[in-house]
């Protein structure tokens, strides 16, 4: 659903929900028999500011914000009960670096570490049946892994309802190496949880490619990113009995985040289908 089941745009006031495109995407999904992952319940972003204050102002309490997040949760998993099979619960809650595994939000600083536990067992009150998912990024890379690793470990070692780990995916051309995708699979498939990869794109430009001004891509990226796909695509095939599923970020080319990112307003190709919504050379090679 990309930016559309997130808190700024599905609650943006106390008072105020807005399910209009979120209630498309569900629409378009059940009339063409589609699945629909939600995403995303708790994030350090795209939260408006309201959750985390009080009327006045001040920082809200423990207490006022686990209400706000149970009622939040409860109004969107009981809208979208049957119709959204998972969810992301939680986005990105580890450090990208450091010992410290915890990142730095305001629901870690509000409401303390059992945040995520929280979110997990309102999430599984609310539809009992939905598949929840702890979702990342950055994902093969050390410390991140094994904090990761150990986050839903303790979870689930404490009962909470974490049922897989998304891999966010947004990867390059040069990394993560095979490797390393399959050495994370494995590592998070080992605590008996499934993996999702969720938001997988692959830019056409390699990390240290600064150029700005092409205007289409040139037949050696495209072919880069045809053999990055394939290559990809055939690692999750190994691991088929605990990937399952494979979400891109964005449909096609004319409309990606990766012209954003990370050099902003330069134009990035980075999924299966082209500007006119055609395949691409990645697409034919990620077929078996
Ligand atoms: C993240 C988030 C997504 C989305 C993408 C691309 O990793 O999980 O919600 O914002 O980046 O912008």
């Amino acid at each position: 659903a990309e930016n559309h089941m997130k808190p700024a745009l599905i609650h943006p006031k106390p008072e105020k929900y807005d399910f209009t495109a979120a209630d498309e995407i569900v629409a378009f999904a059940q009339k063409h028999k589609m699945k629909v992952r939600g995403h995303t319940l708790v994030w350090h972003n795209q939260t408006p500011d309201w959750f985390f204050q009080e009327a006045d102002g001040s920082a809200a309490s423990r207490e006022t914000l686990l209400a706000r997040l149970k009622s939040h949760i409860d109004t969107v998993l009981s809208r979208y009960k049957g119709k959204v099979y998972c969810w992301d619960v939680v986005n990105e809650a580890v450090a990208d670096s450091g010992d410290e595994p915890m990142r730095d939000s305001k629901w870690l600083r509000q409401v303390g570490p059992d945040f995520l536990a929280k979110a997990f067992e309102f999430a599984h009150a609310a539809d009992p049946d939905a598949i929840l998912f702890y979702n990342d990024y950055n994902e093969c890379n050390e410390p991140k892994r094994t904090h990761i690793y150990n986050l839903v470990r303790d979870l689930r070692a404490h009962g909470v309802p974490v049922h897989g780990i998304g891999m966010q995916g947004h990867w390059g051309l040069e990394g993560p190496s095979a490797d390393e995708i399959r050495k994370t699979i494995e590592t998070y498939a080992s605590l008996g949880v499934m993996v999702q990869i969720t938001e997988l794109d692959i830019s056409v430009y390699a990390w240290g490619d600064k150029r700005t001004d092409l205007r289409r891509p040139t037949p050696e990226q495209l072919e880069r990113q045809a053999q990055r796909y394939g290559e990809i695509f055939a690692i999750f095939r190994e691991y088929k009995d605990v990937i399952t599923g494979v979400t891109l970020w964005g449909a096609a080319d004319d409309l990606t985040w990766k012209d954003n990112f990370p050099v902003p307003g330069r134009k990035d190709w980075p999924l299966l289908f082209d500007e006119q919504q055609q395949p691409k050379l990645a697409f034919w090679r990620i077929l078996p």
